[in-house]
């Protein structure tokens, strides 16, 4: 079975996806800076899967750091997750973004190279295409024109990627445009852990649902959708994971290929704080606010590639994804934090 080298695996998305691989029985090694994340999410992932792990505390601007694990281990690929991700603070700090996300992934692209991997799945965004040209999005609608450093970060990463394909077709470049990841493992011992006040929905709701905050601010109800509040696709991390994996058993070519990771389906902000009220059993509190500057109407992915080629659909639906959400909150109110 193949290794796969997993970066930002200690992180939200990143643990759900080392639980899938190690479950496949894939070889997984991590390497993770931890500056939004925990080790204590991968000793769970441990509990899940009762298989060890093996954690390398590095970053991937670290060349020597990175270097060694390349020459400790044999790697077939890729799973490139590491990055900072937070919209508002790319637009207060975007140096900081530039150099951690396109610094660190070029010096990582560079080990790669230098070792001989050339199978890489990166982890883009729905961001990449801006203000959609239309509804539902393909994977051929127009990319850039995004609206923060943040979003820039992984248009120009998939420019890099595409570049470096053109210039060597023996790399395996996997771009994974990713929707709106919620929901945690179902066993709610892993799970999105915030710092400080969450900046996204869901996170948000459930920290109201558990008491933590007073009350959900729904940023502007006089959008163009059915009740005027923003519109998203949500998707299971758990789907998400499952679709990395899919990604590196179907993708054996080399290329560019790209694929969005979306449910197909579009939710309301209300749809949601509804659906968890159900999942909680509780009323939640809420007031609408101005609309939050850079928001976009509706996104929503046409999914029918990632179906058709990768042989992967998101199965999981808003019920779900709320009833993991509150487990995993419930269960760890602070998070990884004891
Ligand atoms: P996360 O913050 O939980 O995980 C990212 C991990 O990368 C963290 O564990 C962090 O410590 C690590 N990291 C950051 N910089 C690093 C560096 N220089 N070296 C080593 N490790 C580093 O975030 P997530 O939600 O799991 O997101 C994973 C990836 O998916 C990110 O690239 C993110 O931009 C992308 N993505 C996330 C979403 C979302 O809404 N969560 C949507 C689209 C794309
Ligand atoms: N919203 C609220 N109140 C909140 C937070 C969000 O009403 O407290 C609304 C937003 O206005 C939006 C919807 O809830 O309509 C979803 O907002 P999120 O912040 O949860 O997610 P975004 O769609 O803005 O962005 C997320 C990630 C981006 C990623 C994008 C697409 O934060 O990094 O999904 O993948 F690029």
């Amino acid at each position: 079975m193949e290794n796969i080298l997993v970066t930002g695996g200690s992180g939200f998305i990143g643990s759900h996806t080392v639980v899938e691989l190690l479950n496949k029985g894939y070889g997984v090694i991590v390497m993770d800076n931890l500056s939004n994340s925990s080790e204590e999410s991968l000793r769970r992932v441990e509990k899940i899967t009762g298989k060890k792990v093996k954690f390398y505390q590095t970053d991937i601007r670290d060349r020597e750091g990175t270097e060694k694990i390349f020459r400790e281990n044999k790697i077939d690929a890729v799973i490139h997750f590491a990055g900072l991700k937070a919209v508002g603070e790319s637009c207060r700090i975007p140096l900081q973004y530039y150099e951690n996300n396109i610094g660190g992934t070029v010096t990582l692209l560079e080990v790669m190279q230098k070792f001989g991997v050339k199978k890489i799945i990166f982890s883009s965004s729905a961001t990449v295409y801006g203000t959609p040209e239309k509804l539902p999005l393909t994977e051929d609608c127009r990319t850039g024109g995004t609206t923060n450093p943040y979003g820039s970060t992984k248009y120009f990463l998939e420019t890099v990627l595409t570049d470096l394909y053109k210039s060597d077709n023996e790399w395996n470049v996997i771009l994974l445009r990713y929707f709106n990841p919620v929901g945690a493992h179902e066993s709610g011992t892993i799970g999105e852990d915030p710092k400080g006040i969450p900046n996204n929905l869901m996170p948000y709701v459930a920290q109201v649902a558990s008491g933590k905050l007073s009350c959900i601010q729904v940023f502007g109800n006089d959008y163009d959708t059915p009740d005027g509040t923003g519109v998203r696709d949500y998707i299971h991390v758990v789907d998400l994971a499952l679709g990395h994996i899919a990604a590196i058993e179907y993708c054996r070519e080399p290329g560019v290929h790209v694929y969005n990771l979306g449910t197909g389906h579009g939710y309301s902000v209300l749809d949601m704080i509804h659906a968890f009220e159900k999942a909680c059993g509780k009323t939640l509190p809420y007031k609408i606010c101005p609309r939050r500057p850079g928001d976009i109407a509706a996104c929503y992915a046409c999914p029918d590639k990632a179906e058709k080629e990768l042989h992967w659909k998101a199965k999981y639906g808003i019920e779900e994804m709320c009833a993991s959400q509150w487990k995993w909150q419930s269960n760890n109110p602070n998070g990884y934090e004891k």
